[in-house]
């Protein structure tokens, strides 16, 4: 397989590629995937393809940019993970890396999602120098929240957003997160 970039025991992680359409609008189409993430579901694998286009933008211009998971077992699209740099301003923050993560459904619940986040951050941490990163998402999200803090990530505070990104509605409180490299090693 091409690109891969980690290898877990169940998971290849690589870049995002334009064959992966097809796992992405079965991810995005489903409401449930886009319960706290604004609710906008996709409704055509266009949509799909100028994500897709968008994020292998971001690794030529950015360097990094969000990466698939790949079922070995099945060579199934599962999700994807990682990092986006985001110019901000976010929370008084500007040009940061972010971290996050998204399966579809029929993956969740059986520990994937832990599996890749967790090798995907310290491969990021290895091999860009990261210092801080940083990660959203909302306050009802308890399976994601209880992830990040499972990675080390650090609550810090909750906050409403001055300028909307696409999974976000005006006024919905949104938690954000901290995971400092110098703070987490000296430990
Ligand atoms: C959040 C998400 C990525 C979790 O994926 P997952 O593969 O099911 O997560 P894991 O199986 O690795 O579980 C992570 C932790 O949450 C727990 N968990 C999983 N599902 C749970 C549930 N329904 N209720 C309570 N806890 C749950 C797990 O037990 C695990 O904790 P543990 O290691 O202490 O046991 C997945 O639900 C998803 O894609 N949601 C939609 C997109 C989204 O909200 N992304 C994050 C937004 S920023």
């Amino acid at each position: 397989m091409m690109h891969i970039l980690i290898e877990t025991p169940r998971l290849y992680i690589r870049e995002l590629l334009p064959e992966d359409e097809k796992g992405m609008f079965e991810m995005d189409s489903d409401p449930e995937v886009h319960r706290y993430l604004g609710g906008k579901y996709s409704t055509s694998i266009d949509q799909e393809r100028a994500y897709i286009n968008n994020v292998r933008q971001q690794y030529i211009d950015n360097g990094i940019g969000r990466w698939a998971m790949i079922e070995k077992s099945t060579n199934e699209f599962v999700g994807w993970t990682g990092f986006k740099l985001l110019h901000g301003p976010i929370n008084n923050h500007s040009n940061f890396h972010d971290f996050g993560y998204r399966l579809a459904r029929r993956f969740w619940g059986q520990g994937y999602a832990s599996e890749a986040a967790y090798a995907s951050l310290h491969y990021g941490i290895a091999n860009f120098g990261f210092k801080k990163i940083y990660a959203m998402t909302d306050v009802d999200n308890v399976v994601s929240r209880k992830l990040l803090e499972k990675l080390g990530f650090k609550f810090i505070e909750i906050f409403e957003y001055n300028t909307q990104p696409y999974w976000r509605n005006p006024n919905e409180p949104t938690t954000w997160y901290e995971y400092d490299v110098k703070r987490i090693n000296n430990k």
